[in-house]
């Protein structure tokens, strides 16, 4: 018997999934703006933004639970929505996965993860095959019968990846399906999402608004603005070569402090200055942004920034330290690796990895 329930593609354009110039507007208000992507089969792109950027609108039009305004969007090589088509939901090969687990409490945990076989009308002994083996691969062998409402936050959701999966669809969508559990739940079956979506090399788009998720499970991130995506990238280019000071700030990959280039450096707001050893590139007299990066503190005989200890964590052989730099008002934070254990408030002097700064100038 085969395994997939979804028609196959006719024409291919080799990608799993291409949108293009995808618009979608409420009244007045453009919620997502030219969005264009494109996903090669088994890629795992996590959508990641602040609350309202847009991401669940994106994935909504994916699923084809709403239309676009403007654009398209193909689902291996086939157009799913234009200005002249429309493949509804259950047409379009998906399997999604929701924030609030979305089981039939009055159906056992055997008929809801069948129910996507049964809308296919996949014979009987077929179907409890494959609910075996999708709830099997989810970790819940020999739940068939429990009934949703008995079991755990991280089961229920569980069982909806499974009912997800169960038909192995041609792309999978997530939308914050761990927001609901408690960390430690969330970390666990982060990992487990990713790795089980690598074994399926099933295409998937996984939204949330929680960095270390996306960062784990995805090897493309796009991060999500305003209805615009700021930059997509895997997530090791993402932290060395941040595009823009938003890409910064929602990563929260260091500190970003105004400023104004000078010959040597940097004079920042709060009238800290910084002056670069090497010269510098670029042209002095502009405002911008800089960027100091987590890593690009270091401990040396030049004490070019001066602060305080605010926390330490024990992390794999080191102390993750938080140094508190600049007066009151105008501080920054950032994050130092050391060996040494020091108390809160413990003042430090330490030098910068100049080559890890970037500098943003203001756009004209
Ligand atoms: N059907 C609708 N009608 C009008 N406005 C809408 C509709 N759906 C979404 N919006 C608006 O579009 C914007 C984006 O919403 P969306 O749900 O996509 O955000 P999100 O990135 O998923 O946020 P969150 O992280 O809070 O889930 C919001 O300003 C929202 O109010
Ligand atoms: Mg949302």
């Amino acid at each position: 018997m085969p395994d997939l329930y979804f028609p196959s593609s006719s024409s291919s354009s080799g990608a799993a999934i291409d949108i293009e110039g995808l618009v979608q507007r409420f009244g007045g208000q453009v919620v997502l703006d030219s969005i264009d992507i494109r996903l090669d089969p088994g890629q795992v792109l996590a959508l990641l933004g602040p609350s309202g950027c847009g991401k669940t609108t994106l994935l909504k039009l994916l699923a084809g639970l709403n239309r676009p305004s403007a654009g398209r969007i193909a689902i291996d090589g086939v157009t799913v929505v234009d200005d002249h088509v429309f493949v509804p939901p259950e047409k379009r090969g998906l399997g999604m996965v929701f924030q609030d687990y979305a089981l039939w409490p009055h159906m056992d945990v055997g008929a809801n993860v069948a129910f996507p076989l049964e809308m296919r009308g996949v014979p009987r002994a077929e179907r409890a095959r494959l609910v075996d083996r999708a709830l099997h691969t989810v970790g819940l062998a020999g739940f068939q019968e429990r009934a949703p409402g008995s079991l755990s936050g991280g089961q229920q959701q569980r069982v909806a990846l499974a009912r997800a999966i169960v038909a192995r669809p041609r792309v999978l969508l997530f939308d914050e399906p761990l927001s609901n559990l408690d960390r430690d739940l969330r970390e666990s079956l982060c990992g487990e999402i990713g790795q089980l979506l690598r074994e399926l090399g099933t295409t998937a788009v996984y939204v949330t608004h929680d960095h270390e998720e996306a960062f784990t499970l995805a090897d493309t991130v796009a991060v999500m603005r305003a209805g615009k995506i700021c930059q997509m990238a895997p997530p090791e280019s993402l932290v060395q070569e941040p595009a823009s000071p938003d890409v910064v700030e929602f990563l929260k990959l260091g500190a970003l402090r105004h400023g104004v280039r000078t010959e040597r450096g940097w004079r920042l707001s709060g009238g800290l200055e910084l002056h670069c050893p090497e010269p510098l590139s670029g042209v002095p007299g502009g405002a911008g942004h800089l960027f100091i990066p987590h890593g690009a503190l270091k401990a040396g005989q030049r004490q070019t920034l001066h602060g305080y200890v605010v926390a330490q964590r024990f992390r794999g052989g080191h102390y993750a330290t938080t140094v508190r730099i600049g007066d009151d008002h105008n501080a920054f934070e950032l994050a130092w690796l050391t060996d040494r254990r020091m108390p809160v408030r413990h003042p430090v002097g330490l030098d910068l990895d100049w080559s890890r700064l970037r500098w943003f100038p203001q756009a004209a």
